[in-house]
């Protein structure tokens, strides 16, 4: 089976444990990624945010939620009364996937699947060990399926407050839509879908308070 259990150094630091990523071949996604895109942010944070998997300009630039989604994500979580450099932001799998429609084409974002995401947890199980945030907000299925299982909907449980075992770990979890999604809907859907995204970190942060 892909895992990346094997690549994950024990007793390492955040620092370490991203050093060690960055050399992961614990599933075959990072053949056609340029690199690992490792969580960043506040080690010390009492919220990380959880997403799918890199885009196009995280795999450029090796840092999660840094293209179109992590910017709608930053005004909806000050929006919402989160400083959003007082987080930590990562991504159930941490390397990109994509197709092109044509040679040397645009790279279309591809669903990692669940083997992928497993495969991944290791990575994710060891970020929220030593971060030990207080709440995990989920943004959109994948990451809700990554951390609390493929019978996750986002429509059930979104804007709510999850008490579940991870990994381990009691945690509590507000799942939201992820920010793509947002930016994906009609423009005439658009301002509704990000007014419910700020709607639901508004829960995260009433837990926060
Ligand atoms: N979408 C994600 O899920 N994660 C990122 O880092 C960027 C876009």
């Amino acid at each position: 089976a892909y895992t990346a259990a094997p690549f994950v150094p024990e007793g390492a630091d955040l620092d370490g444990l991203r050093r060690a990523a960055a050399g992961c071949r614990g599933c075959p996604l990072h053949r056609d990624a340029t690199q690992t895109v490792f969580g960043a942010g506040d080690a010390d944070a009492r919220v990380m945010l959880v997403g799918e998997q890199p885009g196009d300009q995280e795999d450029r630039q090796g840092t999660p939620f840094v293209g179109p989604a992590g910017k709608l994500l930053d005004r909806a979580l000050a929006e919402a009364g989160i400083d959003p450099g007082e987080t930590y932001v990562t991504n159930a799998v941490k390397h990109f996937k994509f197709t092109r429609a044509e040679p040397r084409k645009r790279r279309i974002h591809k669903a990692p699947t669940l083997r992928e995401m497993t495969a991944c947890g290791p990575w994710l199980a060891a970020e929220l060990a030593l971060v030990e945030p207080e709440l995990i907000v989920v943004l959109g299925a994948t990451a809700g399926k990554a951390l609390l299982g493929s019978s996750f909907r986002v429509t059930e449980v979104r804007g709510t407050v999850l008490e579940r075992e991870i990994h381990g770990r009691g945690e509590l979890l507000v799942p939201t839509v992820h920010p793509s999604a947002v930016l994906r809907a009609r423009d005439e859907d658009r301002e509704a879908a990000y007014r419910g995204l700020v709607a639901d970190l508004k829960v995260a942060a009433g837990v926060l308070s």
